[in-house]
Formats: C-alpha cells, structure tokens, sequence
C-alpha cells in the first residue's frame, strides 16, 4: 500500500518536472499559444504613474499652474468636468504608496515629474520652487532606501501654463531651451540618484491630442498642421536634453536618457493585399516611426515625406505641412536615444483608402487608410482597449528590425476598465497581462533587447478626457473618499507571483496564480461592496490583506486549538497505558 503511493507520488512529480522543453519555435502564425519559460534574471518589473494623473495638490507649496489645470477648470473639456485638483492626493501619500510598491516588490517605479511644481512659469532663469525640489527629493529618496529604482520621465504633459500662454507652447521652437533648462536643473538636483530619464511620454498624443483633436490640453483645434509642429519642436527638444546629459552630466552620473512611444500596432486587413500591407506600415510610421525614425535614422519616415508632401502639394500649398530638418539638425538628432521606451495597449486592423484631397489637411486623412476592428476580439472594458496580445510581439519585432534591435523598456502597457461601483475582482487584467507579457517573453526569444516592462498603472487615477471614469489601476482607488483609499484588484496577487516567479513556470503554477488571485479578490470585494461604513471596510480589509495578521489568525484559529486537543488525547492514552501497568 505505501509503495504503491510512494509511486503514484514519484510519477506526479516526474510529470510536474517536464516542463515544456523545446527550441523556439513558436511560429508568427500561431497566434494561440502561450510560451512557458523565465525572463533574465536581470530583467525589471516595475509599475507606472505621472504626476498630473496622481499627486493632486494642483496649488500646494508654490507649485505654478499647468496647461492641464486649466484645461480641465474649463466645462466642457472633460468627462462630467472633473479634474486632477486631488486627484489620488498622491502628493500626501508617498508613505502609502511605498507600501503598494513594497507589496508587489516591484523593481522599479515609473513617475513623472511636474514641471511647473519645480518651475511654476517654466523659465528656470525666472524662479526654481524649492518645496517642489524638496518633494521629488524625498520621493526618489524613500524609493531608493526601499530598493526601488526610480525611472524618471520629465514631460509627462503638464507643460507650465505661463509658457502655454506667451509662447503657444509646442507650437513654439522657444520651447526647447525652456525644456531643456528644466531637464538640465533636474540632472543637477537628482542625477546623481536617478539613473533612467524618459524626456517624453507619448509625444504622440502630445501633438495629435493636444493640437489636431483639442481632446486634450491645450485643446487646439489646428487640424493638419498643428501636431506636426508641436512633433518638430519635441524631436529637437528631446536631442537637445540629450546632447547636454550627454556632455555635462553623463561621465558624473552614468545615466541613460531615453524617450516613451506609445503606439497600437497596425495589421494588414488582407495579407496577401499589398496594398493592405503598406497601409498597415504607414500605420506604424505615422505613429511610431514619426518620432523614432529622427531618432535612430535621422529624419522622419520617407513614406509621411511623401505623403503629406502629395496632399500638401494638392491642397494648392507651397510647401509640405510636415516641416523639415535642415542636414545639420538630422546629424544632431540622430542616435539622440540610450534606450527606446515603448508603450503599447492594443492593435487595429488596417485597409487601404484614399481620401480626396478636398477634404482639408488632417493627420488623419492624410495617412489614407481605415482603422478597423475585429468582431471576434473579445469585447474590451472599455470602448477602445481590444485586448490583441500577439500584437505586442509584432510591434516589438518592428522595433528590432527598423532601428537596430535597439535597448528596449516597456515603459506603459496595461487594461483599463469602465465601472460604475467598486469592482476588483479584474479578470480581464490577469488575462491581459498574462498574454501581453507572454508575448513580450516570445519577442525576446526572437532577439528583440528589452531590459524591463512597466505595467500601466499602479493605481487608479485622473484618465485625462475620461475624468476617472477609467480605470488603469492594479489597486483601486474609492475617488468618492474623502481619503482616497486604494484596495488591491486581483491583478496585484497576479502581477506578484509573475515577478516573483520571474516568468511562466509550467501550466499548473500559472493556473495556480489565476485561481488564487480570483478567489482572493472575491471576499473583498463583497466586504467593499457591502460594507457602508468606509473605514470598518478599510480596516477589515488590512486584516484580510496582512500576511502576519492573517498568519496569526490561523494560529491562534486552528493551529493552536488542534495542538491541545492533541496534547489532551496523548496525555489520556500514556495515563491509561499507565494506570494498566499498574493494576
Ligand atoms: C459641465 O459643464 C457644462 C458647462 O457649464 C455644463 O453644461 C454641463 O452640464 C456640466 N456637466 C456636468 C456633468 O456637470
Ligand atoms: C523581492 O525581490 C527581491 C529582488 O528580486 C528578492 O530578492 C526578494 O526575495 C523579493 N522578496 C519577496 C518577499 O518576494
Ligand atoms: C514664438 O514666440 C515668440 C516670442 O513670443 C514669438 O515672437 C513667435 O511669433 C512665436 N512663434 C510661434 C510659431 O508661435
């Protein structure tokens, strides 16, 4: 009998240990599959967030006003006019927020820094807010004593107000020198504890956002040519940040400086249409080749020269919308990157289609291709996030192929969600993230270079336009509260067992995780639900949530009374076993 189940155990474990064992082989076709295997050992986890989305204390300690704060105390510009004025109060939570960092022990954290709490007119030469200084001090300090690296970015869209205002802000090449006195007095007060800059983040929809569609601040409308524009002036402000680390700063504090592209990936409707095919890379080179072919090839992408060249030329203009770079500035924005920051949410299936030139100047039209959806992608959480893992590996091939495998970081990729009532049993996150990172790992069996992948968000916060009706967050955040509480989504439990496993080991373990992680969200989520009164949930929840505490009860619970009753039978059956002896 016992060997019969010592057998039964040593065949279980034998069929545990085989893992899935092959060459990489896993085709671009095969769309399916999920890939079990570990990241470097020095690969980074990490999570992200900015300031304007987060910290609140839009007026605090001399911060100076930003485009973003104006733009949403206008009505009108912003889902039910909310605004970012508390936002997560981020501001006052460096404490509570070391601790959601600590619990998922990611390896580092991505944050921005806003420009005008340290310069409140932007012009450095002006006036430098030492409160501010003092606040990003202390953050990047408490970071680093808990062993978490921070990645910096600078311009994470709250431009100060004042030079939104003298100088139209992007719209104007002034911006540069502003930029780049602000990044320069960065590198002097953290450079020597920060160690990865991002000059950027999305700059795409910088440009396209903020002056084609006027979805967001400053909300101009200047269709065809304003995105361009504002492109042109953050290409040369971003090299321009570059050449002076590269110069000043680079020998004292061996940094890198790099840049965040956020992009879908564009897909041939037909593949075997060539037609489809370009339209699908013009996708691409609208979008990501905008920014990163100045950056690795030395000028924008040939086939954006040449169409907005041709429309410009039809629409009765002198000379193309998209402006150009003189010979000397390509040489001097070229090779202007030590790591290329990606971000990537979802993907579009893409056709061909030629828009008449009477339609009047658009980036969008001026692309001539359709964005389409496929009706069988499972329907997303919110409107536009179709969850297309194999995407990501493509885009990261991309990447490889058009600018030299170059360093790669994830620097945003996650799901969001529109709820109305607290929901944190997030499914559809665990699956996302499981099959986007999976991708990623595959990319990396393919030769692409990425060194680390930022999930997008931390917590819950200001989704610019969509107010805070969605949700990026691992941890939720109760908005309606006063103190702004974060609870821990499924997601978390999810996300920390991917790190600290540092890869997919095997089909049971990963089923494991997504089991656990459903189960352990359900409890809270109806304490949350049902629970009235705000701050008993709170405390209910930091019982159930630390692993001491919930240690503790099952000794005192179960472990404890077993032990005596055990005791109690032992000490009868020795006292009869005696008391036998005896008679
Ligand atoms: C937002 O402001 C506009 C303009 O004042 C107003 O018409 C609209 O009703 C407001 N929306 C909400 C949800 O308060
Ligand atoms: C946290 O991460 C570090 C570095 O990867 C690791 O050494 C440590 O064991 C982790 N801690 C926990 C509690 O998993
Ligand atoms: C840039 O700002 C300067 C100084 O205010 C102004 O003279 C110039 O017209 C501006 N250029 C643009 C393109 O707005």
């Amino acid at each position: 009998m016992v060997g019969f189940f010592l057998w039964v155990l040593q065949v279980l474990s034998v069929a545990l240990c085989i893992q899935e064992e092959s060459d990489f082989q896993w085709t671009q076709t095969d769309r399916g599959s999920f890939y079990y295997g570990k990241f470097p050992p020095t690969f980074m986890w990490g999570v992200g967030s900015s300031a304007y989305q987060t910290e609140g204390a839009w007026d605090m300690d001399g911060k100076g006003k930003s485009i973003w704060d104006v733009f949403t105390h206008k009505k009108g510009r912003v889902f039910m006019n909310q605004t970012g004025d508390s936002s997560c109060d981020g501001y006052y939570k460096v404490k509570d927020d070391l601790a959601l960092l600590k619990e998922l022990n990611v390896s580092h954290y991505r944050l921005s820094i806003s420009w005008p709490r340290i310069i409140p007119t932007g012009v450095r030469a002006e006036y430098v807010n030492e409160k501010g200084i003092q606040y990003y001090n202390d953050l990047i300090n408490v970071l680093l004593e808990n062993r978490v690296v921070p990645v910096i970015t600078l311009y994470h869209w709250d431009l100060p107000q004042n030079l939104q205002e003298k100088f139209c802000g992007w719209q104007n090449v002034s911006m540069v020198t502003y930029f780049n006195d602000y990044a320069n007095l960065c590198f002097e007060k953290f450079g020597d504890r920060v160690k990865h800059w991002i000059t950027f983040n999305s700059p795409w929809s910088v440009a396209v956002e903020g002056f084609e569609t006027g979805e967001h601040a400053p909300g101009f409308k200047l269709s065809g040519t304003g995105a361009y524009k504002a492109a042109h002036n953050m290409i040369k402000a971003h090299s321009k940040v570059w050449h002076t680390y590269n110069k000043n700063w680079r020998n004292k504090h061996k940094g890198m400086v790099g840049i965040s592209l956020t992009t879908e990936w564009g897909e041939p409707v037909d593949i075997s249409n060539q037609k489809d095919i370009e339209a699908a890379e013009r996708f691409v080179q609208f979008n990501f080749g905008w920014f990163a072919n100045p950056l690795y090839n030395g000028d924008y992408p040939q086939i954006m020269k040449e169409y907005i060249g041709q429309k410009s030329a039809q629409q009765g203009l002198g000379v193309s919308r998209l402006p150009t770079f003189t010979s000397q500035e390509k040489s001097y924005i070229k090779g202007t990157c030590d790591f290329l920051g990606v971000g990537h949410f979802t993907t579009r299936y893409i056709t061909n289609r030629n828009f008449p030139a009477t339609q009047g100047p658009s980036y969008f039209t001026d692309r001539d291709l359709t964005e389409l959806v496929d009706p069988k992608w499972p329907e997303p959480e919110s409107k536009w996030l179709y969850s297309v893992p194999w995407g990501f590996r493509r885009l990261l091939n991309f990447v490889k192929t058009h600018y030299g495998n170059p360093m790669v970081f994830v620097t945003e990729n996650g799901m969001s969600e529109k709820m109305h009532c607290a929901q944190l049993c997030d499914e559809w996150r665990i699956q996302y993230l499981k099959g986007y990172t999976n991708e990623m790992l595959k990319a990396m069996k393919d030769g692409v270079n990425v060194q680390g992948y930022t999930a997008w968000s931390l917590m819950d916060k200001f989704e610019w336009d969509e107010g805070f009706s969605e949700r990026f967050g691992l941890y939720y955040v109760e908005f309606r509260n006063k103190n702004k509480p974060r609870y821990p989504k499924a997601s978390v439990q999810f996300y920390k067992k991917l790190i600290s496993a540092n890869g997919f080991p095997n089909v049971r373990e990963v089923e494991k995780w997504h089991r656990i992680s459903t189960e352990s969200c359900s409890t809270i989520n109806q304490l949350l639900a049902a629970e009235e009164q705000r701050n008993t949930a709170a405390n209910i929840l930091r019982l159930i949530h630390d692993p001491l505490v919930s240690h503790m009860e099952m000794v005192t619970e179960i472990v404890v009374p077993t032990v005596c009753t055990l005791c109690i039978l032992i000490s009868a059956i020795l006292l009869m076993i005696l008391l036998r002896r005896q008679s």
